[in-house]
């Protein structure tokens, strides 16, 4: 019954997303870029995988050569989702997610180069990493039902039982992450410094109930989740 409600409440909490989203992608840094008029917009074409692959050279030396990171600092991106991938380029290009180093790495991509990109690693599958099992209890009852008590929905609601995540709504793949940087996303968001924008503002509203506890045993239960079969389509 509280299941319902978590529904209902990220219904909501997407339509509003959904609505602030589209006059989102007005003004791009218009350093040197002639190619972001919108003629030259509705000319993309879907991402190249192919094109994509070429397009990664330095993206390996910390994100794996295809997209398994070897490390927890830098988060997987094999088989996440292309939309999502796209997005977090836009916004390291623009600021509006501030890392100095993925800055540096987003700054020189066209959109069409963001699209193939986000096509070749959508195409990768994940490596499924390992949770903690003392761990496991508590991450999967939030992940599942969420604490309504708390307001603390589903994740699953958004993120998908399998934590595959939902390319319509660029929700992110997280089956796989890296614990260490899922839960330092999580306290980002409780904190406010994930950046800006509708979208983390749904974040942000549902980490703020969480406690570093609950965050640490999300974080270990998501690394531990296997996206069945979700990419072996895409070889
Ligand atoms: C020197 C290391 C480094 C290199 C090289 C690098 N990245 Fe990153 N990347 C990071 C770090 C660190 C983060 C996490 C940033 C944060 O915490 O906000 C990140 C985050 C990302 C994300 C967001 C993932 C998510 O789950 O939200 C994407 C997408 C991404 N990088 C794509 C790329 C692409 C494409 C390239 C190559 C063109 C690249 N990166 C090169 C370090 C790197
Ligand atoms: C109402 C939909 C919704 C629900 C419910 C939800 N999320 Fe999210 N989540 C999002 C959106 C949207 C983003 C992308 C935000 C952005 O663009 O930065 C996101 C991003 C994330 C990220 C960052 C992923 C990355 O690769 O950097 C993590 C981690 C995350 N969510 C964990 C959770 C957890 C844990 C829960 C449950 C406690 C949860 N989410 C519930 C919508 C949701």
């Amino acid at each position: 019954m509280s299941f319902r409600l978590v529904i209902a409440f990220s219904t909501l909490l997407g339509a509003g997303a959904a609505a602030a989203q589209t006059p989102a992608s007005t003004p791009v840094p218009a350093a040197g870029t002639a190619t972001t008029a919108p003629a030259a917009q509705a000319a993309l074409t879907p991402g190249d995988a192919a094109a994509g692959q070429a397009k990664t050279a330095t993206c390996a030396a910390c994100h794996g050569m295809d997209g398994n990171s070897p490390s927890a600092q830098y988060p997987k991106l094999a088989g996440q989702q292309a939309s999502y991938i796209v997005s977090q380029l836009e916004r390291f290009k623009s600021g509006k997610r501030a890392n100095p180093i993925m800055l540096g790495f987003a700054a020189p991509l066209s959109e069409q180069d963001m699209r193939d990109i986000g096509a070749y690693f959508a195409g990768k599958t994940s490596l499924p990493g390992v949770a903690d099992a003392k761990l496991v209890p508590v991450g999967e009852a939030y992940f599942r039902s969420g604490d309504a008590k708390d307001g603390v929905p589903a994740c699953m609601a958004c993120h998908g039982p399998d934590g595959r995540g939902n390319p319509g709504a660029e929700y992110p793949q997280l089956a796989g992450q890296h614990a260490d940087y899922v839960a330092a996303r999580l306290k980002a968001f409780r904190d406010g410094s994930a950046g800006d924008g509708a979208r983390v503002r749904i974040m942000e509203a549902i980490a703020k109930n969480l406690s570093d506890a609950e965050i640490a045993a999300l974080a270990s239960y998501v690394e531990g989740l296997h996206a069945v079969d979700a990419t072996t389509a895409a070889k």
